[in-house]
């Protein structure tokens, strides 16, 4: 009898709020609330992941099944959780969003997912790259990368390719712990030997301590990953100046460490660097060659797109090619359906959502920095098709 009573107080009191918060009528934008950083030291990554939806929207049009798709920007700051949090409870209660998006970095996105999961919102990854995030929220999907699906790849072919003693050093946190995990694994299966691996505070800018540590123990190659920002540009300026490379040590990573938006500002040193990555500026192909254009009309000259903009841009396909599945309903059940399993032509080549995980299974290249037309690419020359994430 309790029971019923209580069950019919809910269904009272949680009606109202239903009928409020849901759209009504085919003719109602669709809302994304993109969560990102838009300022602060990370500020790139939510300017790129914009400039890409925009870019998208510009080639493609604004209305996908009848329904025109309307885009609201929340700013994280920077790697704040709390912040991230606060925004995704105004966004999902205030703003009434369809579709979370955005999320540059990885203690923002998992800050949200709890939240994602309860709320039953279709969340966008667009770059976020530790393997759990995924596992967080049965409403995620990834259309970015993950560390160990583009690490595990640089670790073979460094190990078939003459490397046998090497070093790693990463950022302290989700991906670079991912990233540190993925290479020992893969490389010491291919025959390598790793003589000691060190991490660095997610924002730090002196490496001359692990440089010089590095240096002592005379490795044949460093492997690394960092954020893109101040940190990869200091690490660079290290290597030079400690003279790591004179020395004969190799330096590889995932092409985090050779970001297309921040290679000109590392200049010289970086030419010869080798990464594996899904995405390059240099990529050539069709779609990728409309896309920078297309970027450049739409956001001007401040940024060349990047990996980051290369998943907004796939992050607003895969959000239109979902509406089109659906018919125009952001159910979230009918939406993630939609999203499962799908497969886009991106600028980076062919990607799919794999239907288990909700992770992006893609090409990963083996590419090397060379001056291009007074600029500096990663030029791609190996590749390995159809990678899944290896830590699930
Ligand atoms: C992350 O925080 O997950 C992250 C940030 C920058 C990257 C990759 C991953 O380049």
């Amino acid at each position: 009898m309790l029971k019923r009573w209580r069950k019919l107080i809910v269904t009272v009191i949680a009606a109202p709020l239903v009928l409020s918060a849901a759209p009504a009528g085919a003719q109602q934008n669709v809302r994304i609330g993109v969560i990102a950083e838009f300022s602060g030291p990370f500020a790139d990554y939510g300017n790129q992941i914009l400039n890409g939806m925009k870019t998208y929207l510009k080639l493609h049009g604004d209305t996908f099944a009848g329904r025109k798709v309307e885009i609201i920007t929340r700013d994280t700051t920077g790697p704040s959780p709390e912040i991230a949090k606060r925004l995704a409870q105004e966004l999902i209660t205030r703003d009434h969003v369809d579709i979370l998006a955005g999320f540059g970095l990885t203690p923002n996105a998992l800050a949200v997912a709890p939240i994602d999961a309860q709320a039953k919102k279709p969340m966008v990854i667009m770059n976020a790259a530790t393997s759990i995030i995924t596992t967080r929220s049965p409403y995620i999907v990834r259309v970015s990368h993950t560390l160990p699906q583009d690490t595990q790849p640089i670790a073979q072919w460094a190990a078939k390719n003459g490397i046998k003693r090497a070093y790693t050093l990463v950022a302290d946190y989700g991906p670079g712990v991912d990233a540190e995990g993925a290479f020992v694994k893969a490389f010491k299966a291919a025959g390598g030997e790793v003589i000691d691996s060190v991490r660095s505070p997610m924002q730090n800018t002196d490496f001359a301590a692990y440089l010089q540590r590095i240096k002592d123990s005379k490795p044949e190659a460093v492997f690394v990953f960092l954020p893109p920002g101040s940190e990869t540009i200091a690490f660079m300026k290290g290597y030079e100046e400690r003279g790591l490379g004179q020395a004969g040590i190799k330096l590889i990573g995932t092409g985090d460490l050779t970001d297309d938006g921040m290679l000109d500002a590392m200049g010289d040193p970086t030419i010869g660097l080798i990464t594996a990555f899904h995405y390059s500026a240099a990529h050539d192909s069709p779609e990728n060659k409309a896309f920078i254009k297309a970027y450049t009309e739409v956001n001007g000259t401040k940024y060349r797109p990047n990996f980051m903009a290369c998943a907004g841009y796939d992050g607003m396909a895969a959000i239109a090619e979902a509406l089109r599945k659906t018919g125009g309903s952001v159910d979230p059940d009918k939406f993630l359906a939609a999203l499962k399993g799908m497969k886009l032509m991106s600028p980076r080549g062919p990607i799919m959502i794999d239907p288990q995980t909700r992770d992006i299974v893609q090409t990963v290249y083996i590419r090397k920095v060379e001056r291009v037309d007074g600029h500096l690419y990663n030029v791609e020359f190996d590749k390995y098709p159809d990678v899944k994430d290896p830590a699930k």
